[in-house]
């Protein structure tokens, strides 16, 4: 029996809507990976969340191939990236140039890098089952906590943590949250809060979130602007990682994650700032984001508003640009965004 084509709003802009043709439907619609994914799991997200940017997630590594004639246009559209492209990657901190865009602390509160990562060998978090969850976080953890000196700390299960810690550690900007509307239609919020926790060093500079909606999620951040020591954290912290995990990987799409726009590098290099000025005028302060190719979301995180004229301003693109490119993007935006809160 054939699956209906999904119902769209009018005023649906979703990247699934405007490529999930009825013939694309027609060719997709009763697909199954290997894993037991289905093409109906892969857009459920983008159905339910009308308002969606991107609407969809893939459950696992073969989502990418089997499902190529939605995912590869939306991939094209997000990233700006053609099916002959190709994507190489740059994790050397030597290759960045980011002196502190803002020395006297006026304008950068906070600067965070993340990458994601999923374990080679399983499916995506929306394709997995709750044992394979289970044996990622231990996987995980082990490895973690073998890190030494800076990087050093404790791993932390969302099981059975304290309500107040973990609210705590939201409101820090250290933690996920519970209940995403997106990661819930795309399965990824199954059996919660079982297998998920956080890892994170002493003085919360390195921290990696374990089963949110990526495997890893590998965080360097610390006040202020200074993007070179983040980076350089960062890589140091992936190097040692994958010394014990291996990462899945792929030739032309670079690290696989579940959602298609962190494909590639997986990374989103951003700082939280204070532009008062130049967010009164929401056009204008998106003709210089645009023309860096940066994000713009709330300070507590995505789908949040801006609060007090601060920001967290980001790269949007991951795949096609190398990691150093990912952050240079950033750093030349933001040089760009204060100078024009500088002048008015
Ligand atoms: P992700 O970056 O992992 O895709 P979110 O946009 O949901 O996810 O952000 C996750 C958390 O990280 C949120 O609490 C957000 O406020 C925090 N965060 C992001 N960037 C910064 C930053 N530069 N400084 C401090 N916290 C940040
Ligand atoms: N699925 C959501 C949407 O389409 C989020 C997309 C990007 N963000 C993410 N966390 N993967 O709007």
């Amino acid at each position: 029996m054939s699956a209906t084509f999904p119902k769209f709003d009018s005023d649906c802009s979703s990247l699934l809507c405007r490529y999930l043709s009825q013939q694309t439907f027609s060719v997709l619609h009763d697909k199954v990976t290997a894993s037991g994914y289905t093409f109906l799991q892969a857009i459920n997200s983008g159905v339910v969340n009308q308002d969606s940017g991107v609407g969809v997630y893939a459950g696992d590594a073969e989502s990418y191939t089997l499902f190529a004639p939605l995912f590869d246009p939306i991939i094209a559209d997000y990233h700006g990236f053609s099916s002959t492209d190709t994507h190489c990657s740059n994790l050397n901190p030597e290759k960045l140039f980011a002196p502190d865009p803002d020395p006297d602390a006026k304008y950068i509160l906070s600067t965070r890098i993340r990458v994601g990562r999923n374990v080679a060998g399983m499916p995506l978090g929306p394709g997995l089952a709750a044992p394979q969850r289970k044996s990622i976080e231990a996987q995980v953890a082990k490895s973690l906590t073998n890190l030494s000196g800076e990087l050093a700390g404790n791993y932390y299960s969302l099981t059975g943590m304290d309500e107040t810690v973990r609210n705590q550690l939201i409101a820090d900007h250290f933690l996920f949250k519970a209940g995403d509307r997106f990661l819930e239609a795309a399965g990824l919020n199954r059996d919660w809060p079982a297998g998920r926790g956080i890892f994170h060093n002493l003085q919360k500079t390195f921290l990696v979130w374990v089963n949110e909606e990526d495997q890893l999620r590998i965080i360097s951040m610390q006040q202020g602007g200074d993007l070179e020591v983040v980076f350089a954290r960062l890589v140091k912290a992936i190097r040692e990682i994958e010394k014990s995990v291996s990462f899945l990987f792929d030739a032309r799409l670079g690290y696989l994650t579940s959602c298609p726009t962190n494909l590639g590098t997986a990374m989103r290099a951003s700082v939280h700032i204070r532009l008062p000025k130049l967010s009164l005028d929401m056009v204008d302060f998106k003709r210089i984001t645009d023309l860096h190719h940066l994000q713009i979301r709330g300070i507590h995180g995505e789908h949040s508003e801006g609060e007090g004229g601060i920001f967290d301003i980001s790269n949007k693109r991951r795949l096609g640009v190398t990691e150093v490119e990912c952050v240079q993007d950033m750093y030349a935006g933001v040089v760009a965004l204060i100078q024009q809160e500088k002048v008015l």
